[in-house]
C-alpha cells in the first residue's frame, strides 16, 4: 500500500480518488482534519476497504511510526500542509509547525522505517514530497518560467515554510540517502477546492450574489493546472522519477487574475444566469492588495514532459468548465464547507 498525508484536503482527496480508480492499490490516509480537511471529499469511498483513514498529525512521531510498522507502505506521499497564503500572513505559526516541524518529524519517522527495510523493499521505497512553485519567488513580465534550477526566493510565510520543507527533504536524501522525490506545482483548480482560494471563492460568491474580491489591480499572473493533471503527474513521478530529483509540474496556462474572474463569470452567465439577466461580472470589486503579493508565477514543465512523458490532459477551457459545473452540481458540499469557521475567516479577511 501507499501512505498519504493530507488526503482529506483538496489535492490529497483528488489524488486518493484518482489513485484508487487508476492504480487500485490500497491507501493509508493520515489527515489532521484542520478546517481544510473534509471527509466529505472522500464520501464516495465509504465501504471501500482499500482506503484506511486515520485522523492525526503528520508531526506525531509515535503515531506515524506505529502506522508505518503496522501497514508497511512501499511509499509515503506528503500532501499535508497549511496551504493558504492569506492565512499565513494573518498567522504564520501553524505554517511553521505543520510545514516545517511536521515535515521534519515525518522525515525522521520515515527514515527509521526505511532503515529497517531489507532488499528490494528498501531499494524500491520512495518518499514523495508535494510542493509548490511559490518557493521560487516572483517573476517579472518577461522573465522565463521557473525551471528546477531556479533559485529559491520565497516571499510569504507560506512559501518560506514550504521552501524550508523542500530543503529538509533534499538534505535527508543527501545526508541519509533517503530515496526522495519532490514535485513543485503551479496553481491547481477543480473539484473539492476549498472556497477561500480564488476560483471556488469567485464561484460561490457569484452564486450568492456577493461581491467578487479582486486584489490590487488584478493583473497578477498565475499558471493554472486542473487538479487531476497534478494527480497524474504525481503518479508518474512516483512510478518513474529519478531518486533525489525535483520535477516542476505546470499546465502552460498563465493568466492574469482578472481574466480568470471574467472567465468564471461568463461560464456562470451561460450555465446559471442571474435572475435579473445581468452579467455576474457586475459583482467584481477591487479590494486592497495582499501584502507582499507575488506578481507572476510560471512553470517550465519540460523536464517532466521530456524525462517522464507526462502531459496535462485538460486545457484551461475544458478544466474550468468542468470545475464550474462541479460546483453547480454539488450545492450540498458547498453549503457544508461554509461552516461557522469559514464565515469567521471571510469576515476577518474581507472586511
Ligand atoms: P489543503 O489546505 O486543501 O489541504 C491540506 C490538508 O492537509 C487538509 O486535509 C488538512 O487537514 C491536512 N493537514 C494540515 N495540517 C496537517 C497536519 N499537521 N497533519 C496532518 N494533516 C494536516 O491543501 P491543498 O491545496 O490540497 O495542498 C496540498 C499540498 O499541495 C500542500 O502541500 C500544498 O503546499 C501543495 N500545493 C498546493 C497547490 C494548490 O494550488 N492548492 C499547488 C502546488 C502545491
Ligand atoms: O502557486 C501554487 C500555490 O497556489 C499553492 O502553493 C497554494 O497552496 C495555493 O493556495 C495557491 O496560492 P495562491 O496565493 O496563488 O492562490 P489563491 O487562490 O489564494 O490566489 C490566487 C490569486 O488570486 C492570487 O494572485 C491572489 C488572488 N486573489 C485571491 C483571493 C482569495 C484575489 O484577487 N482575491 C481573492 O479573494
Amino acid at each position: 500500500m501507499i501512505f498519504v498525508t493530507g488526503g482529506a484536503g483538496f489535492i490529497g482527496a483528488n489524488f486518493v480518488l484518482d489513485w484508487l480508480a487508476a492504480a487500485g492499490e490500497s491507501v493509508l490516509n493520515l489527515d489532521k482534519l484542520t478546517y481544510a480537511g473534509n471527509l466529505e471529499n472522500l464520501a464516495t469511498l465509504d465501504g471501500d476497504d482499500r482506503h484506511t483513514f486515520v485522523q492525526g498529525d503528520l508531526g506525531d512521531a509515535t503515531l506515524v511510526a506505529e502506522l508505518l510498522t503496522r501497514h508497511q507502505p512501499r511509499a509515503v506521499l506528503n500532501f499535508a500542509a497549511e496551504s493558504h497564503v492569506d492565512r499565513s500572513i494573518h498567522g504564520p505559526e501553524d505554517f511553521i509547525q505543520t510545514n516545517v516541524v511536521g515535515t521534519f518529524r515525518l522525515l525522521e519517522a520515515v527514515r527509521a522505517y526505511w532503515g529497517g527495510l531489507q532488499g528490494s523493499a528498501k531499494e524500491n521505497f520512495r518518499f514523495l514530497h508535494v510542493s509548490t512553485d511559490e518557493v521560487y519567488g516572483s517573476l517579472t513580465k518577461d522573465e522565463p518560467a521557473f525551471t528546477e534550477a531556479h533559485s529559491y526566493e520565497p516571499n510569504s510565510p507560506y512559501s518560506a515554510s514550504k521552501a524550508a520543507s523542500d530543503h529538509l527533504v533534499r538534505a535527508w536524501h543527501h545526508t541519509y540517502g533517503l530515496p526522495v522525490l519532490t514535485t513543485n506545482c503551479s496553481n491547481n483548480y477543480g473539484p473539492y477546492h476549498f472556497p477561500e482560494k480564488l476560483i471556488p471563492l469567485i464561484i460561490v460568491n457569484a452564486l450568492a450574489g456577493k461581491s467578487l474580491p479582486v486584489y490590487g489591480d488584478g493583473m497578477q499572473v498565475r499558471d493554472w493546472l486542473y487538479v487531476k493533471d497534478h494527480c497524474s503527474a504525481i503518479r508518474r513521478v512516483l512510478e518513474a522519477g529519478r531518486v533525489g530529483e525535483v520535477y516542476n509540474v505546470g499546465g502552460w496556462n498563465e493568466k492574469p487574475n482578472i481574466d480568470i474572474v471574467h472567465t468564471v463569470c461568463t461560464l456562470l452567465d451561460e450555465l446559471r444566469p442571474r435572475d435579473d439577466g445581468q452579467a455576474y461580472s457586475r459583482q467584481i470589486t477591487y479590494v486592497t492588495d495582499r501584502p507582499g503579493h507575488d506578481r507572476r508565477y510560471a512553470i517550465d514543465a519540460r523536464k517532466l514532459e521530456q524525462e517522464l512523458g507526462w502531459k496535462p490532459a485538460e486545457t484551461f477551457e475544458t478544466g474550468i468548465r468542468k470545475t464550474v459545473r462541479w460546483y453547480l452540481d454539488n450545492p450540498k458540499w458547498v453549503a457544508n464547507v461554509q461552516s461557522g469557521a469559514y464565515r469567521a475567516w471571510v469576515q476577518k479577511q474581507y472586511t
